[in-house]
């Protein structure tokens, strides 16, 4: 038996491995070894022996054949690296593919363990999929069953009870070691199905639990629920991309997709990102909320308090909460009920029970109320199936509030809860009853309805991108006589200064009330669109670092608008001025910082709609009587619909110097031409320096491009406003040139988003390394700035730049 296999392993060596017939397959006569390659039919994938990094051990693995930097996919000795280059691969009599160290190992480094019929013939085969097949009368083993770290599009996750299979990644050990590591991703397929990312056995993150609406994007995920099979797998909708979903070494599960032209992949999606993304970061009964990145975040559940108070109010949420003590003894008594909770991703649901409701007709709430460990329920449909009912026995952990894909939940609460619930809903209700009852709100209504109607039918006949359905606003109306009278017939004392659309006056209300009135000037036509923009925009935004819109006024041919007074004027008159700038030490600028950022941040995700501003600069920057930043001047921002990220324009509009290069070239704008001017905004406010004023002959630098050499000479600080002396934090000014470096990167797609820069600026946290700006250099002087703003009474040449460029 012995010599029998020992000759046939040397009659197979001696057999050179075929290259004229088919490169995609392996027959039972063929070997592989060392410079040997299998390539699927399509050249897409190959497979061979390997090195990873600067390692020397050699490996059995598969690839993607076109791409220059080796990605490997599928590894199969991963924890027994073959030493030297004489490993080989055959398929033996049995049927099985063997992988072979060298010739005189007894034992196989890696197998498969199949059983065929006697004198059955098999073959494998490499396909463009990525999977190797092993083929006798039918597939009798496939790689896509035993994972390594890496999930591609066709490749399921999950069991398949029939085969007794569970696939399930498995991190390397390090990015040179593919030996099996500490993480994990596998299907718990108990109660409602999900999926854990497991460090050893504890588990760190969560997927939300089954079922999934169908993830739509640039890939979709299908998560099938049978009594045998209970997996995921995703196929990619746009056959341009590849797509392979990876668990590093690190234990972070990210989707990465590539396109032949960007020629390097690109991270789509990650996890975990941040502290929530943790499982069960806020502890039990408790929810998380997704989108806040400076609140705490942790809130308990009705019903339900901190379990310990102090860590709480220090932020620490692990803890999670408990049932109030006031309370325990009667949640299960008569007059107990439930409490909604919108919007969430429900909690862990491997202990929960579900319930067809469409064959037993059950009612959810019924079946929740009648058992009293039953702690919350949620009613669910299954997409073009039937409905079903979710109900939980033990502990909630692992609440998140998420709008995309959420769920109610209902939590069990006691009368005494339940009472005060019905009562605090009862009065918001009156309130707004009395609000649509009130006849001259009624009144204000239409004509806010009406203008948005007839904005929305222009904006529509243009094609715009603009859909605004409702406006949710307290705007007030003012008539004309009112304005002038406030403003002393706009006397030119009460004139606090001009921008591209008109001009600014101060005004005192009759009821004692100071206003600032932007005066749109008659002749631009222009003026009226942005005028109606900003009307539309800033109404349906309230955020404590956006100017306050209080009303308007449209009569005879004006068109104005009347925002809150902030009497410290703009930013830039403070940063750039000798003596004022004093009075912002160190601590008010990084607030300052961290003002505008959370303001942007609300205008990209989290006010209701998705608003690029496109005309963010310092002078747009107001600041209250505490010196909070207030963003202002919507004329040019954009509100984006759905999904939509990005858009192009032919009418460039903007301020040099703080325009992104993609928007100043091709009219590009998006998310990260903000982050640009942005960027240009805190290093100015960290150096104290105009970025387009500030000038270094030789060679003729930027403030970008000044503080980049610096960087790079590790001297950044010297960057740093000498008007703070001494007086500041390095290791904070640092971060934010960094951070200000990050956003003004040349590529938008480096630049951080500014959930990200929120983060990095609350958080102690790795920053990652900026690369090159872009706007390194001053442009020589033959593109001379409109002149057009005018501040305390003073011309000042810069700012407002209107340019009209024709793309495509
Ligand atoms: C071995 O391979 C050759 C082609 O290279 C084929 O013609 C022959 O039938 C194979 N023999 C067996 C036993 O599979
Ligand atoms: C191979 O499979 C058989 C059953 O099909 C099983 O009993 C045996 O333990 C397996 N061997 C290995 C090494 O996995
Ligand atoms: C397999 O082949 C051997 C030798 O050719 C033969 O003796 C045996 O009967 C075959 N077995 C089956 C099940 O066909
Ligand atoms: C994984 O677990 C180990 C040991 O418990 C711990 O040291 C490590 O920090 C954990 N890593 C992560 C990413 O959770
Ligand atoms: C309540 O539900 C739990 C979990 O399903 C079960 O073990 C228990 O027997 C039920 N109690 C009653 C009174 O139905």
């Amino acid at each position: 038996m012995e010599a029998e296999k020992l000759f046939l392993l040397f009659s197979l060596l001696m057999l050179q491995f075929s290259s004229c017939t088919s490169h995609d397959s392996l027959k039972m006569n063929q070997t592989i070894k060392e410079g040997d390659l299998l390539i699927s039919e399509g050249n897409i994938f190959a497979l061979g022996f390997f090195s990873p990094g600067s390692s020397s051990n050699r490996y059995l693995g598969i690839w993607y054949h076109k791409i220059p930097e080796q990605t490997v996919v599928w590894v199969a000795n991963r924890n027994d690296p073959i030493i030297g280059s004489l490993g080989f691969l055959f398929i033996d009599q049995y049927g099985n593919l063997v992988l072979y160290g060298n010739d005189d190992q007894k034992l196989p480094v890696w197998s498969t363990n199949v059983s065929v019929e006697e004198n059955d013939t098999c073959e494998a085969q490499l396909m463009d999929s990525g999977n190797l097949i092993l083929v006798s009368r039918k597939t009798v083993w496939q790689s896509f069953d035993y994972p390594t770290n890496i999930l591609l599009p066709g490749m399921k996750l999950g069991l398949d009870r029939k085969l007794g299979i569970d696939r399930f990644l498995t991190s390397w050990r390090s990015a040179e070691d593919p030996g099996i590591g500490d993480f994990s991703v596998r299907i718990n397929p108990n109660g409602s199905p999900q999926f854990f990312v497991y460090n050893g056995t504890k588990p760190i993150i969560r997927s939300r639990p089954w079922p999934w609406r169908n993830q739509m994007g640039l890939y979709k995920c299908t998560f099938v629920n049978d009594p045998d099979e209970k997996y995921c797998v995703c196929t990619v909708l746009d056959d341009s991309y590849l797509l392979r979903s990876i668990l590093d070494h690190s234990g972070h599960v990210k989707a990465l997709t590539r396109r032949e032209s960007d020629g390097q992949w690109k991270e789509y999606w990650k996890s975990p990102q941040f502290q929530w993304d943790y499982y069960g970061h806020c502890g039990a009964y408790s929810t998380c909320e997704l989108a806040n990145l400076n609140e705490f975040g942790c809130a308990c559940l009705p019903g339900f308090e901190p379990k310990y108070p102090l860590e709480w109010s220090a932020r620490d949420g692990s803890g999670g909460c408990v049932r109030k003590r006031l309370h325990t003894s009667s949640v299960c008594q008569h007059g107990e009920g439930f409490v909604k909770v919108e919007n969430v991703i429900l909690p862990e649901s491997s202990a929960a029970v579900w319930v067809d409701m469409s064959k037993s007709l059950a009612d959810c709430e019924v079946q929740c109320k009648r058992n009293c460990s039953c702690s919350a329920y949620a009613i669910i449909a299954i997409p073009g199936k039937n409905y079903g009912c979710l109900t939980w026995y033990k502990e909630l952990v692992d609440v998140k509030y998420d709008r995309s894909d959420s769920h109610d939940l209902y939590v069990r609460v006691d009368a005494y809860e339940l009472a005060d619930t019905k009562r605090k809903s009862n009065d918001s209700r009156e309130k707004t009853m009395l609000a649509v009852l009130a006849p001259s709100i009624a009144l204000l209504w239409f004509l806010i309805g009406l203008f948005a109607y007839l904005w929305l039918k222009k904006r529509a006949k243009k094609g715009n991108e603009l859909q605004v359905n409702s406006t949710s606003t307290e705007l007030e109306y003012f008539k004309l006589s009112t304005i002038t009278a406030a403003t002393n017939d706009f006397a030119p004392a009460n004139k606090l200064g001009q921008g591209g659309f008109g001009s600014v006056y101060k005004g005192l209300l009759p009821n004692g009330m100071e206003v600032a009135i932007k005066r749109l000037s008659r002749s631009s036509g222009q003026g009226a669109e942005e005028f109606k923009n900003e009307v539309m925009v800033i109404a349906m935004l309230q955020h404590r670092n956006l100017v306050k819109l209080l009303g308007y006024c449209t009569q005879d041919g004006e068109q104005m608008l009347i925002y809150e007074y902030l009497p410290n004027k703009s930013l830039d008159s403070f940063l750039f001025d000798e003596s004022r700038r004093l009075l912002l030490d160190w601590r008010k600028r990084f607030d300052i910082i961290v003002g505008i950022a959370r303001g942007i941040l609300y205008l990209h995700q989290d006010s209701r709609l998705r608003i690029i501003h496109r005309d963010l600069k310092c002078s747009n920057i107001l600041l209250d009587a505490d010196m909070n930043p207030k963003i202002s001047d919507f004329g040019m921002a954009k509100i984006f619909e759905g999904n939509r990220t990005e858009d192009r324009t032919t009418r460039v509009v903007g301020t040099y110097g703080y325009m992104s290069p993609e928007y100043v070239v091709f009219g590009n704008f998006s998310a990260k031409s903000d982050v640009f001017s942005f960027g240009v905004m805190l290093l100015e406010i960290v150096s104290g320096r105009k970025n387009n004023r500030f000038y270094q002959q030789n060679p003729p630098l930027t403030l970008i491009g000044y503080v980049w050499e610096l960087w790079r000479e590790e001297k950044a600080l010297e960057i740093v406003d000498p008007s703070l002396t001494e007086l500041y934090d390095p290791r904070e000014a640092l971060k934010c040139v960094q951070i200000g470096l990050l956003c003004v990167q040349e590529d938008a797609t480096d630049r951080p988003s500014m959930l990200a820069v929120v983060f990095m600026l609350s958080n102690e946290t790795e920053i990652p390394s900026p690369k090159q700006p872009a706007f390194l250099f001053r442009k020589s002087d033959n593109n001379p700035d409109i002149a057009l703003d005018v501040e305390d009474g003073q011309c000042s040449l810069n700012e407002v730049t209107i340019t009209e460029i024709a793309c495509r």
